[in-house]
């Protein structure tokens, strides 16, 4: 196929309808089609699945996607589906796709193949064919790349595969690493939450900073920021990928020019926002370990909202929240994955009685691993959200701070 010829098809497959795989976290699913449906990124609200949402849309959809969603962890383009019950079948259907639009000729790819109740069930097998079939349409077999689970650098095409009962569905991911990685996180403490589970959180909480004057948010166990930053990220709407690369601008049908207008309305519009909140602090956020408290601020400028978040070393016993009600937003260490035995549940009466004291009024949010501490803290929650953390499951309980009628601390 000559140059041109590739040019038209890349301008017909920037305006078709493609169908996108936003994946995301058990628990996240339901998040990303409200930020899918808040972004005003498709008309009908979104098709939630098991692992994802769906939409339909095309490239500059896409692009925007990888730029402004906060809960996705990839986006993937459904390339094709087809019959597939013999290595044949497979090759020939598969050769039929259109590859040209995502993979230069000779690109390596990292195909991810998962095979279930099929009469192909070799998913090794699987991705040697679907390699020597990108070698049928585009001239030169690619070498085969195994990624880590963070996914590739830009040369390195990711596709996934996934034969269900003799049906196969191939998809190209779009995003290279995965979404978390937004750049800013470089200085880490204990127990880091993932990005996406932060503003997952941010969002179950119903914080997005958007009321006139913003109600404060407050993160008393802020770790290396990732709460607070994600949560001025979304009240300042700074586009979370906009310090990083994708794997589609490396795509032969790369659209460069409309890549650069979104990206210049992405910051038309985070600029605006900046100037209507001028220099505001949104987010209150502390830890009493100093270490941590250093890596968070330093997160926080590279993130781009240091001016939004007051961050301070301190232990919850002198938390001083600001005047008026607003969100808390936390993730106190729960055992498993921070070093605490004993002193947890003292830990957890302690939040109680601080937030009865200063924080009357105020919702709170609490992601959390282990149902007897959550008791600890006195108050009427509610927990029906599930995330996963770090392989942990894990749940968001929610509620109002009571007052107290006890003595201060
Ligand atoms: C699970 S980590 C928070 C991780 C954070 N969400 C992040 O993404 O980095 C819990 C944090 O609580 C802090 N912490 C533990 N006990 C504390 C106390 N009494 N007062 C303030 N911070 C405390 C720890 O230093 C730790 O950074």
């Amino acid at each position: 196929m000559g140059p041109t010829a590739v040019r038209q098809r890349a301008g017909a497959v920037r305006r078709s309808a493609l169908t996108l795989f936003a994946v995301t976290a058990p628990g996240l699913a339901p998040f990303c089609a409200l930020e899918f449906s808040r972004l005003g990124l498709c008309p009908e609200p979104p098709q939630v699945e098991v692992g994802g949402v769906e939409v339909v849309g095309d490239l500059h959809m896409l692009y925007q996607a990888n730029l402004h969603l906060r809960t996705a962890s990839r986006l993937l383009v459904r390339l094709g589906e087809f019959h597939a019950e013999n290595f044949a079948q497979l090759r020939m259907r598969a050769a039929q796709l259109g590859w040209e639009h995502y993979l230069h000729a000779g690109q390596p790819v990292d195909l991810r193949v998962t095979c279930h109740r099929s009469r192909l069930y070799h998913s090794d097998a699987v991705a040697e064919r679907i390699a020597v079939a990108i070698g049928d349409r585009l001239g030169i077999c690619p070498e085969r790349h195994k990624g880590d689970e963070e996914g590739e650098g830009p040369s390195v095409q990711q596709v996934v595969v996934r034969l269900l009962q003799d049906r196969c569905t191939v998809s190209v991911d779009s995003s290279g690493s995965l979404l978390h990685r937004r750049g800013y996180r470089l200085a880490t403490a204990k127990a880091p939450l993932r990005e996406t589970l932060a503003a997952g959180l941010v969002l179950a909480a119903g914080w997005d900073g958007a009321e006139s004057p913003p109600l404060p948010l407050l993160d008393p166990f802020c770790g290396s920021g990732t709460i607070a930053i994600e949560a001025a990220q979304l009240a300042l709407q700074l586009a979370p990928g906009r310090q990083r690369s994708f794997a589609f601008l490396n795509w032969p049908g790369f659209d460069a020019q409309g890549w650069q207008r979104l990206l210049a309305e992405a910051d038309r519009r985070a600029q605006l926002r900046s100037a209507q909140l001028a220099g505001q602090v949104l987010v209150y956020a502390s830890d009493r370990d100093a270490g941590a408290v250093r890596a968070a601020q330093a997160n926080a400028e590279r993130a781009g909202v240091s001016a939004a978040v007051a961050l301070s070393c301190r232990p919850l016993s002198a938390v001083e929240p600001p005047e008026g009600v607003g969100c808390v937003v936390t993730n106190p260490p729960y055992g498993r994955r921070v070093q605490g035995g004993r002193d947890l549940r003292n830990l957890y009466a302690q939040l109680g009685h601080v937030l009865r004291q200063r924080c009357p009024g105020w919702e709170l949010t609490l992601l959390c691993g282990d149902r007897l501490l959550l008791g600890q803290v006195g108050l009427p929650l509610e927990s029906r959200l599930h995330f996963n953390n770090g392989g942990l499951s894990v749940f968001v309980a929610r509620g109002r701070v009571q007052p107290s009628d006890r003595p201060s601390l």
